[in-house]
C-alpha cells in the first residue's frame, strides 16, 4: 500500500467519518433530556393547580372567572387558580373554603380520586372552566388531569379539622425541618416573608392558618420558585413536617 493510501484510509476517512456522524446525529446529541416520570408530571400538575399562570410564565385575564362564584369575595386573575373555587383541601365548598374570605360555593375534586384522567382532561376542557390553550397547553392540562386523579390526599386524614392542628408527630417532624427546610427557610422558618413588613407570613404562620396549603405546597412545591417537592415521600412525613412548624413563631 502506498503511503498516500494509508494516509486517506486510517487518517483522513475515520476522521470523515466521525465528522459526518456528528452531524448527521447532533439533534440527538444535543436533545439528550432524560424522559420525565409519571410522578414527576402529577408532581407538575399539582404546581399548576396552584397557580398555573406562575408555573408557566404567563399572564391570568384580568376578568374575574365566569364560573367564580357570585358572593365570592376575589375577583381578577386569582379567581383563574384552580385552588380558588376547589379549595387547597380539594373539597371546594364542602371545605376549608365553605366560609371566609375564599368563600367558594363549588364542589370539590374528591370524587375524580382514581378516575380516568382522559375524562377529567374533558372537564377541563368544558365551559364550565374556559381555559385556552394560550392559558394552560395541552400537554400541561394532561399533567393537571394526572394530578386530579392521582396526585390527591384526603387531607382530613393530617389536619384535624375542628383546630387545624397537624395528625402528626412534631418530634421526627424537627429532623425532617431542619435537614429539608431550614436551609430556605431558615431554623426557625423567618428567613423567607411570604407577604410583607407590616404583616409578615412565615412557614409557622401558614402553617397555623392554612394547614392545607402547606401540606399541598410540601408536597409539590411553590410555583414559579425553585422549591422542591416531597411527592415521593410519604404522607405521613408531611404530617410530621406540618406538626413541627405549628410549633415555629408565627410573627
Ligand atoms: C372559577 C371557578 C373554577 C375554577 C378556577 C376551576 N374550576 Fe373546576 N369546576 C368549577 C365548577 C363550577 C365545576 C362544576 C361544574 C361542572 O361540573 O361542570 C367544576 C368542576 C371540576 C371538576 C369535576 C368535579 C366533579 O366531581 O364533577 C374537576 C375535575 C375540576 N373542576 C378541575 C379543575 C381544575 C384542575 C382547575 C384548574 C385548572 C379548575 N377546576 C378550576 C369551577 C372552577
Ligand atoms: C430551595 C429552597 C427551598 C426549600 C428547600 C424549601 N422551600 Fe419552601 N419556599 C421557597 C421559596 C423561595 C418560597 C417562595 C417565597 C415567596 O413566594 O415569597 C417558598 C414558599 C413556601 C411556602 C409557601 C408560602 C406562601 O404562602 O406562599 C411554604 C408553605 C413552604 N415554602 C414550605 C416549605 C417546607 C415545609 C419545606 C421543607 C419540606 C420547604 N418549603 C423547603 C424555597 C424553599
Amino acid at each position: 500500500m502506498k503511503l498516500w493510501e494509508n494516509f486517506i484510509i486510517f487518517k483522513i476517512l475515520p476522521g470523515a467519518l466521525f465528522f459526518f456522524s456528528l452531524i448527521a446525529y447532533w439533534p440527538a446529541i444535543a436533545d439528550q433530556q432524560p424522559a420525565k416520570t409519571d410522578v414527576w408530571d402529577i408532581a407538575r400538575g399539582g404546581q399548576l393547580y396552584d397557580k398555573w399562570y406562575g408555573v408557566l410564565g404567563r399572564k391570568a385575564p384580568d376578568q374575574t372567572h365566569p364560573s367564580y362564584t357570585a358572593e365570592g369575595k376575589g375577583k381578577g386573575s386569582s379567581t383563574w387558580r384552580c385552588k380558588e373555587c376547589h379549595g387547597w383541601d380539594y373539597r371546594g365548598a364542602a371545605g376549608a373554603y365553605a366560609k371566609g374570605s375564599h368563600y367558594s360555593g363549588i364542589k370539590g375534586l374528591r370524587d375524580m380520586v382514581g378516575k380516568d384522567p382522559d375524562e377529567i382532561h374533558k372537564i377541563l376542557m368544558s365551559d364550565s372552566h374556559r381555559y385556552t390553550d394560550e392559558m394552560i397547553p395541552h400537554d400541561e392540562m394532561v399533567k393537571l388531569a394526572k394530578f386530579v386523579s392521582l396526585g390527591q390526599v384526603d387531607m382530613d386524614l393530617y389536619v384535624d379539622r375542628a383546630t387545624n392542628k397537624a395528625r402528626g408527630d412534631a418530634s421526627r417532624g424537627a429532623s425532617a425541618y431542619q435537614t429539608i427546610c431550614a436551609v430556605c427557610h431558615g431554623f426557625d422558618g423567618k428567613a423567607i416573608n411570604f407577604h410583607d413588613e407590616k404583616e409578615p407570613e412565615f412557614i409557622g404562620t401558614i402553617a397555623k392558618k392554612n394547614p392545607w396549603e402547606f401540606i399541598h405546597k410540601s408536597r409539590f412545591g411553590q410555583p414559579g420558585v425553585p422549591m422542591i417537592s416531597l411527592i415521593t415521600l410519604p404522607i405521613q412525613d408531611i404530617a410530621d413536617i406540618l406538626a413541627y412548624s405549628q410549633t415555629l413563631p408565627d410573627k
